[in-house]
């Protein structure tokens, strides 16, 4: 099936790419965004843990032509590595979560609705296993993982069940446990292993760590004028950025009534307006469903 790449117009919009401007695509995947960027014209320094992502930006490399394209396996926490080589960056995306290739290879232990061994680590060469956790942690850890993580309604007796059927070894087994937790899905509700599966992808991969960390680096990376957009597809994530890009926008502390007029390090982006899929882009690409897209413009230096 051909990939759409989620809220690509209004993803073009926000970032403005053109020749001469260079993007870091913090997100890569199969490469969706940032081909979309490099036929605007813009440079490309693409990042993202995945081996698969990284021989995808291999056939890319080739296509892009010497120096508008380059690619980075490493973690986007520490995106202002990759960035320094290239000097101050017009634009940042992260596409936040796992890719479709991703959840559809059974072997990388995402979906709990094929079999496979509970992985769900993005870079499956490094790093613990969801099997690990669940083997090993207490049911008070696992309790609050579930509940911080995935939000998962019913924590405790989630956590209970896992731990008397332990040992798991298989994602049918942990949404066998699942289910025997909760109350049957109601038709055209969301599979009951749905917040399980996404607080142990989220601990697995340290998703809230490496977030945090790759939006503290944003002022030593973005140039003045430059513009960052992050798409998010649950709400404790858009929270995260929501609540980032409100305490650095002058508007926001201005409405918060904060010191205004003087100048003042801490504010220093503009937001730009959040953008939800339509209808339309829902039935062309469900990916899209609960996908949020938040930008943050940062202003230039005499205007703070
Ligand atoms: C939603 S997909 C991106 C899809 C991409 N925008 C496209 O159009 O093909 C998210 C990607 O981010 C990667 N990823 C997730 N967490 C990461 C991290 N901390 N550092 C680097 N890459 C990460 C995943 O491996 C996955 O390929």
């Amino acid at each position: 099936m051909e990939h759409v790449p989620v809220l690509l117009e209004a993803i073009l919009s926000m970032l403005q790419p053109a020749p001469g401007r260079t993007i870091v695509d913090a997100t890569f995947g199969r490469g969706g965004h940032t081909r979309a960027l490099l036929e605007r014209g813009a440079n490309v320094v693409a990042l993202d843990l995945d081996p698969a992502a990284e021989a995808e930006a291999q056939k890319l490399s080739a296509e892009a032509g010497p120096g508008r394209f380059c690619f980075h396996r490493m973690n986007f926490g520490d995106w202002e590595q990759a960035a320094a080589r290239k000097g101050p960056t017009d634009g940042l995306l992260l596409d936040l979560g796992i890719s479709s290739p991703q959840v559809d290879q059974a072997e990388r232990g995402f979906s709990f609705q094929q079999d496979g061994p509970l992985d769900m680590r993005m870079d499956p060469t490094s790093g613990t296993t969801a099997a690990e956790l669940v083997n090993n942690l207490s049911e008070p850890e696992l309790r609050t993982l579930l509940r911080e993580g995935g939000e998962d309604r019913d924590p405790g007796k989630i956590a209970r069940t896992i731990v008397r059927a332990r040992p798991l070894a298989t994602t049918m087994e942990l949404a066998a446990a699942v289910c025997r937790a909760t109350r049957p899905a109601r038709p055209g509700s969301k599979h009951p292993a749905t917040r399980t599966f996404l607080a142990l992808r989220r601990a697995v991969n340290r998703e809230g760590e490496s977030l945090e960390k790759a939006l503290s680096a944003v002022p030593n990376i973005l140039r003045p004028g430059g513009r960052m957009a992050v798409l998010t597809y649950h709400s404790a994530e858009d929270r995260v950025v929501k609540h980032w890009i409100r305490g650095h926008a002058e508007e926001e502390r201005r409405e918060m009534g904060m010191a205004f007029g003087q100048p003042n390090p801490e504010r220093w982006v503009k937001a730009l307006e959040e953008v939800v899929p339509t209808e339309e882009e829902i039935s062309a690409n469900p990916r899209a469903r609960s996908a949020r897209l938040r930008g943050a413009e940062r202003l230039q230096e005499e205007k703070r």
